[in-house]
C-alpha cells in the first residue's frame, strides 16, 4: 500500500498536496514538523471529504529523527516542543486520526500517555512506533533490539528506517520484515538514501505494511523515495506485468474495500470524490468513491472487473473509448455516443450517460422544454448530449460552432440546424447554452459570445461550473435573463450516477452545497 507523505510548507499548500494525493493514495501521512501553522483539524476533513478510503497518519517527527530530503531549510523553524508535539498528536487522536506515529525514543510516559488516550477513543487511532536512523543502518542483532522495544508497546505498527551506506544494508532491514511477519507484528521497513532504493522497491513485496512515495520528486520527505508513478511500476515489473501503459494504483490498492471510482486522465481537480463522498456518508452508505488516473481504459475496465468495483464515472477523454469494453451500452448513451457511468451488474458492465439527464433536470426547474428553441453554443460531446435531451423533451436545438465540420455532423445527426459562431447575431431563440470551455478557469474574463447576444435570450446557460458565475452568465444577468449555473448540472449529472448505483434518491442540496463552499474557496 502506498502512502504519501504531506511536506509542504504551509497548511493551503498542504490542502492542495492532499486534494492531488488523495486519489493516488491508501495512506496520507501528515507531517506536521514541516507543515508551517498547520492545521490539523482542516487537513484531517480535507482527506476524509476527498475520500473515504484514504487511513491518515499524523506525525511530528523529532529533529534528529527527521530525514532531511529537500526539506532542511524547513526543518529547523518547523520543530515543536515535545510537549506540543504531544499535545498535537493527542488532538490527532481526539480527531479521529487513524494511526499518530510516535517514536520510540520520545520514551515510556509519552509513549503510554498516547496508548492510553487511543484506548479511551474506543480504538479509533493505533499507535506506529517508530526509530529513524539519519547516519548508518545497524547491525541486525541491534535493529532486532530495537524492534522488540517497539513491539513490547503492543502498537498497531512498529516502523524501523534507516540509512543505507553500502547496497547490502538493503538485505539488513528487508530481513528485519521477516523477523517481524514471524511474530505476527505489522512492520514498515527500509532504508533510505541513495543506497537504499531496493528495500523501497521489494519492502512492499516482503510484507513491509506499506510504503512511501511522492506524488513528484520534489516533494520528497526522505532521501531515496521514489514518486508513486515509480512504485506502481515496480509492482507491475515484479508481478511479471511489465507494460508501458499503467493503471496507476488499482492493482496497488486491492487490500482496501473499493465500491465507486472515477476513470479519467487527468483527475486530480475532479471533485467528484468530495461531492460522492458526501453523498454517500449522508445516505448512510458506508462506501467510498475515489479517483483513477487512467492511461489504459481496457486495462481499468478489467480492475473495475477483477476488483468488483461496483460503479464507475467515466470523464474526459475516455467517455468514447470506454463503449467498447463495456457488456452493455444503454440506448441513450448509445444515441449520445458517449458513456459517463458504468454499473456493475454482477459482473456484467453497463454503461449509461448521465450528462443529458443533468442537463435536462436543471433547465425542467426553470422552464418547459418543449416547443422551445435552444441554441447550443459548440459541436462536441456536451453539445451532443444537450442536443439529444432538448429533442426527447420535445424541444428545437441549433447547433451554433466556431467551424464548420462538427457543427455540421452534429446537425444532420439529430436533423437540426447549424451556423457558425460569427453568425450568432442573426439567429434567436429561447435559451443560450454554452457547451465550450471558454470562460473556464483561468480564462475567467472570456466569453463565448458577445454581452449584447445574451439580450436574445429569457433562458441562459453555461455548463463551466468553475467559476461558479461564468462571464457569459455574469453578462446574461446584467441583461436581464434567468442564468443557469453550470455547477447544478454537475449536481444532477452525479445525482443520477449515484442513483443508478445505489437506487436511492442522492441528496442534492448537499452536493451543491460542498461543491459550491470548496469552488468558493479555491476562488
Ligand atoms: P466536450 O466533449 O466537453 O464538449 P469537445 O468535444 O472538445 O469537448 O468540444 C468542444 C467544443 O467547444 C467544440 O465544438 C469546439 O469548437 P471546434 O469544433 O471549432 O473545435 C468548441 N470550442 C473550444 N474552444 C473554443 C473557443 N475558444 N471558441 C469557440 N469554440 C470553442
Amino acid at each position: 500500500m502506498i502512502c504519501i507523505p504531506i511536506t509542504s510548507r504551509t497548511n493551503k499548500e498542504a490542502l492542495h498536496a492532499i486534494e492531488r494525493s488523495c486519489p493516488l493514495a491508501d495512506f496520507i501521512e501528515l507531517r506536521m514538523d514541516l507543515i508551517g501553522r498547520g492545521n490539523l483539524a482542516k487537513l484531517i476533513s480535507t482527506i476524509r471529504d476527498n475520500s473515504g478510503a484514504v487511513k491518515i497518519i499524523v506525525t511530528c517527527r523529532k529533529k534528529d529523527e527527521a530525514a532531511r530530503a529537500g526539506v532542511a531549510a524547513r526543518i529547523k523553524s518547523a520543530v515543536k516542543s515535545k510537549e506540543e508535539k504531544l499535545a498535537l498528536l493527542k488532538e490527532a487522536i481526539e480527531l479521529g486520526a487513524d494511526f499518530v506515529d510516535i517514536e520510540l525514543a520520545e520514551g515510556n510516559k509519552a509513549i503510554n500517555e498516547l496508548k492510553s488516550l487511543c484506548a479511551k477513543k474506543g480504538g479509533k487511532s493505533k499507535i506506529i512506533i517508530s526509530y529513524h536512523n539519519l547516519k548508518e543502518t545497524p547491525a541486525l542483532i541491534e535493529l532486532k533490539e530495537i524492534f522488540n522495544q517497539c513491539a513490547k508497546y503492543k502498537p498497531a505498527i512498529v516502523k524501523v528506517v534507516t540509512t543505507a551506506r553500502t547496497v547490502e544494508d538493503n538485505l539488513i532491514t528487508l530481513n528485519l520484515i521477516s523477523h517481524a511477519r514471524k511474530r505476527s507484528q505489522k512492520i514498515i521497513s527500509l532504508c533510505m538514501g541513495g543506497k537504499g532504493g531496493i528495500s523501497r522497491a521489494i519492502a512492499p513485496f516482503m510484507g513491509s505494511y506499506l510504503s512511501f512515495a511522492t506524488l513528484e520528486r520534489e516533494g520528497q520527505s526522505a532521501p531515496g523515495q521514489y514518486t508513486v508513478y515509480e512504485m506502481n511500476q515496480f509492482q507491475e515489473w515484479f508481478n511479471g506485468r511489465r507494460t508501458e501503459t499503467l493503471v496507476p494504483t488499482l492493482s496497488l490498492r486491492k487490500s482496501l474495500p473499493k465500491n465507486y471510482v472515477l476513470l479519467g486522465n487527468p483527475v486530480g481537480h475532479s471533485l467528484s470524490p468530495l461531492m460522492h463522498n458526501a453523498a454517500l456518508k449522508k445516505m448512510g452508505i458506508d462506501e467510498n468513491y475515489s479517483a483513477f488516473c487512467v492511461q489504459d481504459i481496457g486495462g481499468a475496465i478489467d480492475g473495475l472487473r477483477g476488483m468488483n468495483i461496483r460503479g464507475a464515472s467515466v470523464t474526459i477523454p475516455l467517455k468514447v473509448a470506454v463503449m467498447e469494453y463495456l457488456d452493455e451500452v444503454d440506448e441513450d448513451a448509445l444515441e449520445i455516443g458517449a458513456v459517463n457511468t458504468i454499473v456493475n451488474n454482477n459482473g456484467r458492465l453497463a454503461g449509461y450517460n448521465t450528462d443529458w439527464l443533468g442537463l435536462i433536470i436543471t433547465l425542467k426547474k426553470a422552464l418547459t422544454i418543449k416547443n422551445k428553441t435552444f441554441v447550443i453554443v459548440g459541436a462536441g460531446g456536451t453539445a451532443r448530449a444537450a442536443a439529444y435531451g432538448i429533442i426527447k423533451e420535445g424541444g428545437h436545438p441549433v447547433i451554433v460552432n466556431r467551424t464548420m465540420e462538427k457543427a455540421k455532423n452534429l446537425s444532420s445527426k439529430f436533423g437540426c440546424s447549424f451556423y457558425l459562431l460569427s453568425e450568432i447575431g442573426r439567429i434567436k431563440g429561447d435559451c443560450l447554452i454554452n457547451t465550450t470551455s471558454v470562460g473556464m478557469y483561468p480564462d475567467v474574463d472570456k466569453s463565448p459570445v458577445k454581452i449584447e447576444t445574451q439580450a436574445r435570450y429569457k433562458y441562459v446557460m453555461d455548463v463551466i461550473y468553475n467559476p461558479l458565475k461564468t462571464k457569459l452568465l455574469a453578462d446574461a444577468e446584467k441583461q436581464g435573463c434567468h442564468i443557469f449555473p453550470g455547477l447544478d448540472m454537475f449536481v444532477h449529472q452525479g445525482a443520477e450516477q449515484l442513483r443508478l448505483w445505489t437506487g436511492k434518491e442522492p441528496p442534492r442540496a448537499l452536493m451543491k452545497k460542498v461543491i459550491s463552499e470548496r469552488l468558493t474557496q479555491i476562488e
